[in-house]
């Protein structure tokens, strides 16, 4: 049985470790992983590997992997760290009150599917700056791999084929203007899926970096679709977009510093907040039995305060001030802790934003031979988007407006509510739960995790990372355990993977939770093992590839 010894690995990774070298994707394909991998074995280093799979992806993975998308990016290169935020912004024309009809409620179709649900795409400006900042292969090169797949086709896993197939339905059957199956409906297992205008667009990519996305034949097409269709994205609002490197946040735990995806995500937010809990409830998590009902019940308990954080107090930085200090405060945090139910389950009407006295998508971890690491997590929201793609241009646009408050209260997709902090604003980031995830030991790279799935990714991550630390779990296990995922509302309502122990649901279920047995996440995790050999895993669940060279 799996226990908490997490001292033993804190000794182990003050040993010095013999891992030079060593360097290893997690991906969630077998087409971004061998990509990723080349370019590491052909001298190009963690950022390089992660253009080169975050253009693969906008080809092999179109549920998530995107260019019409956005996205962070944590670095951790050459001892320092750094974040990039190219998350999609409000279109200029956007208003707060866009999603509401007449009666003021929400039209909760027009954020998700169709041709006004998309923010300004970030993902290409991302991989440009990440690769002017830390790149050392030519851009063009980078993205060959990408374009031969689209020009020449991939063989879809049948995976792949089967979600296709059944979107296309969905699609059918209820449209929302979306034109998802002109481009998707000739993918069939076993044979190269080509998409040529996309193979197109990636060509002028290649050539001329941001500059064709944003102003030149790209932009074009895309305000073009827009102005045809009745959307809002203009040429004004492309050639104003702006990716912005900001600070990661950074917090010591149980000996390792964490760090991780700062506002316009909530996600390392509320991952260190949990994190920071756990360490000063660690006597109650002493001993406990993985995936016990105690410990998932400790679990829920940490998340429903850091998720009521999140509904009021977090946004993009850039339009509110989130105060991040102040959630982070020891003397916070451990008055937020003190006030966990270790017994019972804290009534939900009393869980309070604490500071009044806060699906689909992608992830991929690499670390070089050199030990830099990055860690992306990239969406276009949920499945295929918006299910809109740019005609001419042949990629997918996303549906990120619904990470927007539509309105203070009402419940977005994920079942998230917000307030000001998130409400819509021209030119405004939508506040993420994206969580990409690095953890260090003295200055040496330990963990790299993260996962899609709206919300759930800050659970997921948070898992992870227990999984990993205080039960010793092989990278392998670390993402095979089943997860649970709890977000304060709906009350007292627990989803957990359906593996997750009978004995553990029976004892929920008796102690007044509502348990939701959908799978969530595909965590791609790399670790350093006890003799500081690196492991790489993909969720089993997934179609992901890991390698380690
Ligand atoms: N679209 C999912 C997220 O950013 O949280």
């Amino acid at each position: 049985m799996l226990r908490l010894t997490s001292c033993i690995l804190i000794l182990l990774f003050s040993l010095p470790l013999n891992a030079a070298q060593q360097a290893a994707v997690a991906m969630p394909d077998s087409y971004s992983a061998e990509a990723a991998a080349k370019v590491l074995k052909d001298g190009g280093n963690a950022v390089d590997a992660a253009v080169t799979a975050g253009f693969v992806l906008a080809v092999t993975l179109p549920e998530a992997g995107n260019i019409g998308g956005g996205g962070f990016m944590l670095v951790y290169k050459d001892g320092k760290a750094d974040f990039l935020d190219y998350r999609e912004k409000a279109p200029l024309k956007a208003h707060r009150d866009m999603y509401l009809d007449k009666q003021g409620k929400v039209m909760t179709e027009k954020p998700l599917y169709g041709i006004l649900a998309s923010g300004v795409p970030g993902s290409v400006m991302g991989m440009w700056q990440a690769h002017q900042k830390y790149g050392s292969r030519p851009w063009k090169a980078l993205l060959a791999p990408a374009i031969q797949l689209a020009e020449e086709g991939f063989v879809p896993h049948e995976k792949l084929v089967r979600y296709v197939e059944r979107y296309i339905e969905r699609v059918k059957q209820d449209r929302h203007g979306r034109n998802f199956d002109q481009y998707f409906s000739g993918m069939v297992t076993d044979q190269p899926f080509k998409q040529p205008e996309l193979a197109a667009t990636l060509k002028r990519i290649a050539e001329t970096g941001p500059d064709d996305f944003y102003k030149g034949e790209t932009a074009r097409l895309l305000a073009g679709f827009m102005q045809k269709h009745g959307g809002l994205i203009s040429l004004q609002d492309l050639a104003q977009y702006t990716a912005e490197w900001r600070q990661p946040l950074s917090e010591g735990w149980q000996g390792y510093q964490v760090l991780s995806a700062p506002p316009p995500s909530s996600g390392g937010l509320v991952l260190l907040q949990m994190l920071k809990m756990q360490s000063v409830l660690q006597d109650h998590f002493a001993g406990l039995e993985h995936n016990s009902a105690r410990y998932v019940h400790l679990l829920a308990e940490l998340a429903k305060r850091g998720f009521a954080d999140r509904a009021e107090y977090m946004g993009d930085p850039d339009f509110y001030q989130v105060p991040t200090d102040k959630l982070l405060a020891d003397d916070y945090i451990g008055r937020r802790a003190m006030e966990v139910n270790v017994e019972q389950i804290s009534e939900t009407a009393k869980i309070q934003p604490g500071l009044k006295e806060s699906e689909d998508t992608t992830h991929y971890s690499i670390i070089d031979k050199w030990g830099n690491a990055v860690s992306t997590t990239t969406t276009i929201n949920l499945s295929f988007g918006s299910g809109v793609v740019v005609e001419g241009a042949g990629f997918l646009l996303n549906d990120e407006m619904d990470d927007f408050s539509a309105k203070a209260g009402v419940p977005n997709y994920f079942g998230a509510v917000g307030s000001e902090a998130n409400e819509i604003v021209p030119q405004k980031r939508m506040l993420s739960s994206m969580t990409p995830t690095i953890l260090l030991k003295n200055g040496i790279v330990t963990m790299v995790t993260g996962s899609p799935g709206g919300t759930t990714i800050i659970n997921s991550v948070f898992q992870s990372i227990l999984n990993r630390h205080l039960y010793q779990m092989t990278a392998q296990q670390t993402v095979d355990a089943p997860r649970v995922h709890h977000q304060l509302l709906p009350k007292d309502t627990l989803r957990h993977h359906p593996d997750l122990n009978e004995q553990t649901r029976k004892a929920l279920e008796k102690m007044g939770y509502t348990l939701d047995g959908r799978r969530f996440g595909d965590l791609q995790v790399i670790s350093r093992d006890e003799h500081g050999q690196l492991q790489a895993a993909s969720e089993s669940s997934g179609r992901g590839r890991s390698l380690v060279f």
